[in-house]
């Protein structure tokens, strides 16, 4: 089926002059970027958008580093966009990720991890209201 799904390119990656890279590899899976936003992150902005993460021990270093400088939030659209998009990125430690895939190409960390992308449905329809609204 058709889907939509958020994917946001992170400060590390915003910073690395990857943004085309990235946004390319998206466009040569056939997703459409549908929505596009350059924004830097409040405090609030990024405790609310991970909020299903507030009990985690890497919760403040999460925030922290998400709000270090601007990212692009996107709404790609696609058939099967939401698993599309996490196979495109790979695994959230970009240490296991599999080759070719954007975190083993452009990430140095688990924090600073390249970009983030919706891991269901629900979470990709609250994801994408929370920046872009209805
Ligand atoms: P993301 O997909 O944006 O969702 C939450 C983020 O927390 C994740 O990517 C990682 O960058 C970061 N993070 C840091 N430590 C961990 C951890 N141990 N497990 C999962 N995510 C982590």
């Amino acid at each position: 089926a058709v889907e939509r799904t958020l994917s946001i390119i992170k400060p590390d990656a915003v910073a690395k002059n990857v943004i085309g890279e990235i946004v390319s590899r998206f466009e040569k899976a056939d997703l459409k970027i549908v929505a596009m936003q350059m924004k830097q992150l409040s405090k609030q902005d990024a405790e609310g958008f991970y909020a299903e993460h507030k009990e985690r021990p890497f919760f403040a270093d999460l925030v922290a580093f998400m709000t270090s400088g601007p990212v692009v939030v996107q709404v790609l659209e696609g058939e099967n966009a939401i698993a599309l998009n996490r196979e495109l990125m790979g695994t959230t430690n970009p240490k296991e990720a599999a080759e070719g895939t954007i975190r083993r190409d452009f990430a140095e960390s688990i924090d600073a991890n390249a970009v983030h992308g919706s891991d269901s449905a629900s979470s990709a329809e609250r994801e994408i209201a929370y920046f872009f609204g209805a």
